[in-house]
């Protein structure tokens, strides 16, 4: 009775929060045409903001599979730089889909498809914030690397439908939950395979699992080309490669219909840490232009294209 209840709230609120977005962007809505989607505001609506159409491109290859798997020359000189490993990337490439699901994957957008996703950074943010139960509601809720579910359920709730990592970030997965692996490297995509076969990787540029724990056949590859697209067009070239975080939430704006992002930024007095352990994680120094990628953000949520969620702490 009362999970009945509060996912009544839930979902009222949800709704709530949808129509005054509504409001607030008035001329959107009823009149509009062609319906992209069944939620009340679509990612995919490109008609309302041209920054957004400018660098959204619906046609990029998200994930890999046996037939899209041939990089463009300069995606391939420029994916074979980001961490440099051996390897050859065709004779890899081609071990995969006899291993993994071979599909054309979340092709189904279309007027009567209201996917919401949930994108769950590690923010400290998250400490306190209560939003467990509204993350949970959910269709697909994805996280990045090893934030963890158990012991934070109350403030990063307990479902995860995708985890996005790499092989120094992996962890062990529910059968439920989608691996999906993010490459930087030819020796990634070696691991991915070795850690459901013959096991033999246990290093990169540093000690990794030789096997993990996942459901096979809900394994992942994000393709090299959409990296280079975000790099490209969302990040505008800014330092060497995009984060793990930008990543994910620019897939997410591919194959969810609605966006709400958590844990993303710092805390409210501008500390950068994960909720689940005391490092300070700084924006500043690392590989990824930090700022550049916090500004986009921004320019999603005033673009209306995701609802940030920066927790009350
Ligand atoms: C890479 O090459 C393809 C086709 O040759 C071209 O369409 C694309 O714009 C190029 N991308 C970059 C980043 O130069
Ligand atoms: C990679 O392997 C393919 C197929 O075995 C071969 O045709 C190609 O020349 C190799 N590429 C490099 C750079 O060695
Ligand atoms: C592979 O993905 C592409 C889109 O990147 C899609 O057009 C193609 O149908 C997919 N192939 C298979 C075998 O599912
Ligand atoms: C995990 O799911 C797969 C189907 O996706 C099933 O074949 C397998 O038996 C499941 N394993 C466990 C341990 O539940
Ligand atoms: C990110 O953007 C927010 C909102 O504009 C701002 O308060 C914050 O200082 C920015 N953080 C960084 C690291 O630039």
């Amino acid at each position: 009775m009362t999970a009945i209840l509060s996912s009544t709230i839930i979902s009222l609120l949800l709704y709530f929060q949808n129509y005054l977005l509504v409001l607030t962007y008035g001329s959107y809505g009823f009149i509009s045409k062609k319906v992209p989607c069944a939620c009340s505001i679509c990612v995919t609506d490109r008609e309302n903001s041209n920054w957004f159409s400018e660098r959204y491109d619906p046609n990029i290859p998200l994930l890999l599979n046996s037939t899209n798997g041939v990089l463009h020359a300069n995606v391939s000189r420029w994916w074979k730089e980001l961490q440099s490993s051996a390897g050859n990337y065709t004779e890899v490439v081609d071990q995969l889909f006899p291993l993994f699901p071979d599909k054309k994957h979340y092709s189904d957008a279309g007027p009567d498809r209201c996917r919401t996703c949930a994108v769950v950074g590690n923010s400290g943010n998250l400490l306190g914030s209560n939003y467990g139960p509204l993350i949970d509601f959910h269709d697909f809720v994805m996280r990045t690397n090893k934030g963890p579910t158990e012991g934070y359920e109350k403030d990063v709730g307990s479902k995860t439908t995708h985890r996005i990592v790499y092989p120094e970030s992996a962890v062990d997965l529910d059968n439920s939950t989608h691996l999906v692996l993010f490459p930087f490297k030819i020796l990634d995509i070696q691991w991915l395979i070795s850690a459901f076969t013959t096991r033999h990787i246990t290093q990169t540029y540093t000690k990794v699992p030789s096997t993990i724990k996942a459901n096979k056949d809900k394994v992942m590859i994000l393709h090299p080309e959409f990296i280079r697209y975000v790099y490209d067009n969302w990040a505008e070239r800014h330092d060497r490669y995009p984060s793990t975080g930008f990543l994910s939430l620019i897939f997410a704006l591919h194959i969810c219909d609605e966006v709400n992002v958590f844990g993303f930024g710092a805390t409210s007095d501008g500390i950068w840490h994960h909720y689940f352990d005391k490092t300070l994680t700084s924006y500043e120094i690392s590989v990824h232009a930090g700022r550049f990628e916090n500004e986009t953000i921004n320019r999603l949520q005033q673009e209306n294209k995701i609802l940030m969620h920066k927790g009350w702490t």
